[in-house]
């Protein structure tokens, strides 16, 4: 399904927005995002001890970066019609989720990964979640977003083996008419970063 959250199809929107379903034309666009994205990015957003190649990661964790259907959900930010980043959400059991961001690199520090979070909380399901994100000791943006977004009261719950993990609990959308079932396509309107 391509789909944009309702109230972001204006031309304002700073960012496209398609949320992913299982099909061969999603998968390519996720695939497109994976290979504009280095190794380092790919290693912080699984966690991984060491940088895979994109292909092994591909081939691993497809499920991951297309879930969720039917439960989850995987949202791409496009630019110009051109993957820029993807944020998935995967929920585990009593309206608690995991939650976890990647970005293109020459798209980072532009406000994508913004975006994409505030997402969640204008799709309007979550709200009242727990969605917890696991992010390394050293990863400064991820924690720099992490701080920032407006997707809930957020905690750090624990800190070991060199991972932060924070919870959020999912407020209310700010939009009055978000809800999944509302939701359109929508078109992409930045072209490259600025
Ligand atoms: C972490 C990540 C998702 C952030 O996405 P992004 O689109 O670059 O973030 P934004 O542009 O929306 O910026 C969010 C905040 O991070 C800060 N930030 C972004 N890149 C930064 C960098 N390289 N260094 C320091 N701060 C940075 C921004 O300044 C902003 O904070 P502010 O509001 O105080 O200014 C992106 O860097 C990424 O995909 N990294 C690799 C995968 C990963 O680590 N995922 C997180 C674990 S799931």
């Amino acid at each position: 399904m391509t789909a944009s959250v309702p109230g972001q199809s204006d031309p304002s929107a700073p960012f496209g927005l398609r949320r992913m379903g299982e099909g061969p034309s999603d998968w390519a666009l996720v695939v497109a995002l994976v290979l504009s994205c280095s190794t380092a990015s790919l290693r912080s957003r699984f966690a991984l001890p060491r940088a895979p190649t994109r292909e092994e990661l591909l081939r691993r964790f497809r499920g991951f970066l297309l879930a969720g259907p039917p439960d989850g959900v995987a949202l791409l930010a496009t630019a110009a019609n051109e993957p820029v980043g993807l944020l998935n959400l995967v929920p585990d059991h009593d309206h608690q989720a995991e939650m976890a961001v990647l970005v293109a690199d020459a798209w980072q520090h532009h406000g994508v990964g913004t975006y994409l979070t505030a997402s969640v909380r204008e799709i309007g399901r979550w709200q009242g979640w727990t969605v917890r994100a696991v992010v390394e000791t050293d990863n400064r943006p991820a924690r720099a977003l992490l701080r920032r977004h407006r997707v809930g009261p957020t905690r750090c719950t624990s800190i070991q083996f060199g991972q932060w993990q924070y919870t959020i609990t999912v407020a209310a959308p700010q939009r009055p008419t978000s809800q999944e079932t509302a939701w359109t396509t929508t078109s992409s309107p930045a072209a490259a970063p600025r």
